[in-house]
């Protein structure tokens, strides 16, 4: 609408008036905030931006490759793709505590991040996707580290990098859904669900493994199909599966199996600090469960996560 293509014009003359000359490097991830704050810019600046795209191993299935399919060929940004799988996997071989994971990842990723940053030379700018909650959260200044959180938009800010944009910094998430669109970004993207920065390491309880990974990405992607199909994938704030680690009995066919179980998590909420979870309809319930257990291998049950937030968490690492 036209609020919004106003809105779209002025960012885009401020981010112009600000970088002139300058080169500007930002993190993508896929995430909505990152995409949206990467796009304008590019609109403003063009290959001036330079898009880093770290990719840790840990992401969904196919996530890497719609990534670069969306915002490398259909938008035309200059993405550089860095495949650092295995140098996750192996500073997260063995870990099993939830805070360890996730400042391995934070730490880790920083350092590519930096790497590569150095590779492409000198940036003025550095672009981050904050957005205004975020800004709001990060000034609570004594409340309590439930979570050390990482995401790509939260990389240092005195790295290198003469100046931080963040273009997104007085804008909700709606709002910037809206710019989203407004800026021709693929709808899904646009509508993506939020996704952790440590991504699946945090779904998988114990230690990560190649095989756990396969199993949970297989069990994941058949979960989103069906909320999908069921129409539920925008109604429903977040919906994934996890890797719990515990194996139990079970019967196929004449016999006897002693496999994984498969938890599935799903919840409403405007915001996530406060969540339900979701009233999945029991027929899809049904069919989730169904064929999980018999497209992944290694999965004999599955279960329902009916906590809410408080006093659970959305993710439950
Ligand atoms: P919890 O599990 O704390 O999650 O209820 C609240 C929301 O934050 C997401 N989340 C993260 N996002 N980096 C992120 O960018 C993180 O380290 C991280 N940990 C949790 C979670 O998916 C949910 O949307």
């Amino acid at each position: 609408d036209w609020v919004v293509s106003g809105l779209v014009e002025s960012m885009i003359a401020d981010i112009r008036k600000t970088v002139g000359k300058g080169r500007v490097i930002s993190g993508l991830s896929g995430g909505v905030d990152s995409a949206v704050a990467s796009t304008l810019v590019h609109r403003a600046v063009g290959d001036q931006l330079t898009c880093v795209f770290v990719d840790h191993g840990l992401l969904r299935l196919n996530e890497a490759e719609e990534v670069l399919r969306v915002f490398r060929d259909e938008m035309g940004l200059n993405v550089v793709y860095v495949d650092a799988k295995d140098r996750f996997l192996s500073k997260l071989a063995g870990v099993t505590e939830p805070e360890r994971k996730r400042k391995i990842i934070g730490e880790e990723f920083i350092r590519v991040f930096e790497e590569e940053a150095a590779k492409i030379g000198d940036s003025d700018f550095l672009v981050q996707g904050t957005i205004y909650p975020d800004v709001v959260e990060s000034g609570v200044g004594n409340a309590q580290v439930i979570k050390s959180h990482h995401n790509v938009g939260g990389l240092p800010k005195d790295i290198k990098f003469r100046t931080v944009i963040e273009p997104l910094r007085s804008l909700f998430k709606d709002e910037v859904r809206a710019l989203g669109l407004e800026l021709g970004i693929d709808e899904k993207a646009v509508w993506r669900q939020p996704f952790p920065g440590p991504g699946l390491a945090i779904r998988i309880l114990g230690d990560i493994t190649q095989e756990k990974l396969d199993i949970l990405r297989h069990s994941d992607a058949i979960l989103r199909e069906e909320i999908a199909l069921a129409g539920l994938d925008r109604e429903i704030w977040q919906y994934f599966t996890v890797f719990t680690g515990m194996r139990t009995v079970g019967v196929m066919g004449d016999g006897r199996t002693y496999d994984y179980i498969i938890g599935v998590r799903a919840v409403t909420s405007s915001d996530a600090m406060t969540v339900e979870f979701a009233e999945i309809p029991y027929p899809v319930m049904r069919r989730i469960s169904n064929r999980i257990i018999n497209e992944v291998s290694h999965v004999n049950r599955v279960v329902y996560d009916i906590t809410s937030k408080p006093p659970g968490t959305i993710e439950w690492e």
